[in-house]
């Protein structure tokens, strides 16, 4: 058996192998949650600025050469993008790539759950902080609970497994919820995950609001008893799985700031104006777009990918600190 080793390692005392690419694929998005879009104003990119989609697949193929192996498409939300279905069809089909997900915010899952399956998709993350459709009308700004309830319920009867529902937990917001949400675990088989609140550019959500996890797990072993750990698979990423007894589905944590995960980070970005990003919490982007439209060759470009790697943080600086807020704005990375 021969052993495939990636190239995108990095030297440094942490040890980097980066197997997987998360793309967004634009800025735009049709809720505007409170965690994710700034105070102000929503600025939207001209279509020029976005990568096409021949430009991404083009890092996606030189990734793949380079040791990727899973790809995950992000936004904004990613289902309103143009032609995403037939891009997701091309990433799938392309060999090497063995895994290809997709995060959303269900909202145009209902039609949609079908034809992702159709691309190859197999299991897929949805957005999903409360089960209150008038809350949820107060959290993104549009009341579309049904619609995304519904996404939920299309996926699960396509088959698509796992369902990762992720959930911001924001004090005075939802956090009354958390056992309801975990509840969830218990009718159906799907992975139910807190996240800790990120505070990312100028949203709407203060630092007085994070709920860490260490808080949220001992109020579920209050309401439902002991977790119970879940075995890591290999393909895992940075939550920390356990179930409630008897129930079908997980509860997961993953909690960037009160004990980040950088030493096991294996990800690389494309952001949706065609930078490289190294770091979701580090402002270092590289372009790769400028270079791509210049006619540079695939060496080139491979140079670039490899360079932004290198260029991984040995650890991201984002503490529970007002002051560390980072400037970038969430959806333009993709989470
Ligand atoms: N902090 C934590 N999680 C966030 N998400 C979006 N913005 C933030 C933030 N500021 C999460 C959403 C989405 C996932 C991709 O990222 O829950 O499901």
């Amino acid at each position: 058996m021969t052993f495939l080793k990636s190239n995108l390692e990095t030297p440094g005392p942490i040890h980097h192998r980066v197997n997987y690419l998360r793309i967004s694929v634009t800025d735009r998005c049709n809720l505007a949650c409170r965690y994710c879009v700034p105070k102000d104003h929503l600025p939207t990119l001209s279509h020029k600025d976005i990568a096409r989609y021949e430009e991404i697949l083009r890092v996606v193929r030189l990734s793949r050469d380079l040791g990727v192996t899973k790809v995950r498409i992000t936004g904004g939300e990613p289902l309103v993008r143009k032609g995403v279905l037939d891009f997701i069809s091309e990433v799938s089909r392309m060999p090497g790539i063995e895994d290809v997900s997709i995060t959303t915010n269900g909202v145009l899952l209902r039609k949609n759950a079908h034809l992702l399956k159709g691309c190859g998709i197999k299991r897929l993350n949805i957005s999903l902080d409360t089960l209150k459709p008038e809350r949820f009308r107060f959290i993104t700004g549009k009341n579309l609970f049904k619609e995304v309830w519904g996404g939920i319920m299309a996926a699960h009867d396509q088959g698509l497994t796992p369902i990762k529902l992720n959930a911001v937990i924001m004090r005075g917001v939802n956090d009354d919820e958390i056992e309801d949400l975990v509840a969830l675990t218990r009718d159906y088989p799907f992975h139910v995950r807190f996240i800790e609140y990120m505070p990312m550019g100028n949203s709407k959500v203060d630092m007085e609001q994070e709920v860490l996890i260490p808080e949220i797990r001992e109020r579920i072993e209050t309401a439902f008893g002991p977790l119970a750990p879940v075995t890591r698979g290999v393909h895992d990423g940075p939550a920390k799985r356990f179930k409630i007894e008897n129930a079908p589905g997980e509860v997961g944590f993953i909690s960037p700031l009160s004990s980040h995960f950088c030493h096991e980070c294996n990800r690389l970005r494309l952001t949706s104006t065609g930078n490289l990003r190294p770091c979701l919490l580090n402002p270092y982007e590289r372009e790769i777009l400028p270079s791509i439209r210049q006619g540079a060759s695939d060496h080139e470009l491979k140079e670039i990918i490899m360079e932004t790697v290198r260029r991984k943080p040995v650890s991201h600086t984002l503490i529970t600190d007002e002051c560390s807020r980072t400037t970038s704005q969430m959806f333009t990375i993709g989470g």
